[in-house]
């Protein structure tokens, strides 16, 4: 049996504007998981357990734009893995689907991973990292590469769409609530929005942008500092943009507020937005109070996590 794990993510600062080149910042949460295991198997087929969606089938049962699928028929191709083997795999995941935590990447990593060393095709994290890549377009249309990147490397990553990682340094450790507005958003949909309001507008568009870039840029040197205040301020900033671009919802700035009520040093929506998951920068000692508060205000879940 080959068994294999990836973390959650959460962007940080720039979302939005990463996928317009600018930069952005993300987190690794393993507070949350995908694990996969794949064990040869005695019955003739691939057949794969994912009861977290209720997924028991034969691998030739899938349409092969399946993301499961996908994954398996594109590793099969490429590493000439022919005939099929007989597998059982058996997929499980503690990340909040469509919430912008990475579910989707962190399944892909997790289960290409458990795949190749099975089969003993082993894969650098570069090529895990491109292969994922080409699989989050398949499914959400034009990623920034941002959520595959995390996922793969599991480090803090300061991103730039199509130039190589860059690992950012801690400098002194802080910690984040993440709070879920319980709503499903596909980041499609917001991303799509978007572009649309670029292709209208450019110049108001790439102005956003940039004062996005601004943030982000000034973020990692804060981070790196390990000017853990200022950082409370810079994600108010992001956040005040991202509702400009009409990407937060009523039910994200709700929570925003509740935590900034609570105490919280600052905070804003993360990920597509218009649902999904918000964050706050809290101290340690008035995490579990602000958590309390954000659930107070509707948050569904909360996951407090510690960025070092
Ligand atoms: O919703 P998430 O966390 O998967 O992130 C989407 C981030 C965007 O910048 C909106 C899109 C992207 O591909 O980077």
């Amino acid at each position: 049996m080959t068994t294999s794990s990836a973390p959650g993510k959460i962007i940080l600062f720039g979302e939005h504007a990463v996928v317009y080149g600018r930069p952005a910042l993300a987190v690794p949460v393993t507070q949350v998981h995908a694990d996969v295991e794949v064990l040869d198997s005695a019955r003739a087929g691939i057949w794969i357990q994912a009861p977290d969606v209720n997924l028991h089938a034969e691998l030739n049962t899938l349409p092969s734009d399946h993301p499961i699928a996908s994954v398996i028929h594109n590793f099969f191709f490429l590493s000439r893995v022919s005939p099929f083997p007989n597998l059982d795999i058996r997929i499980s995941s503690t990340i909040p689907v469509a919430s912008g935590l990475g579910s989707g990447a962190a399944v892909s990593v997790a289960l290409l991973r458990a795949l190749s060393s099975h089969l003993e095709k082993q894969m650098t994290d570069k090529e895990v990292n491109a292969f994922v890549y080409e699989i989050e377009k398949l499914h959400h249309g034009t990623p920034s590469g941002i959520d595959n990147t995390v996922v793969t490397y599991a480090q803090p990553v300061y991103f730039v769409k199509g130039l190589p990682i860059e690992i950012f340094r801690v400098g002194r450790p802080f910690t984040i609530l993440i709070g879920d507005t319980g709503i499903p958003a596909p980041t499609r949909e917001s991303v799509g929005d978007v572009q649309r309001f670029w292709l209208k507008d450019k110049a108001r568009w790439e102005s956003l942008f940039d004062n996005i870039a601004e943030i982000s840029f000034t973020a990692r040197r804060v981070i790196e500092e390990g000017w853990v205040k200022m950082l409370g301020e810079l994600m108010d900033e992001n956040h005040a943009l991202l509702q400009q671009m009409t990407v937060s919802s009523p039910e994200l700035d709700t929570l925003v507020e509740a935590a900034r009520s609570a105490g919280a040093l600052g905070a804003k929506m993360s990920g597509g937005g218009r649902g999904g998951n918000m964050i706050a920068l809290v101290e340690p000692e008035t995490a579990e109070a602000v958590s309390a508060s954000l659930k107070e205000a509707g948050a569904t879940n909360t996951i407090i996590t510690r960025v070092a």
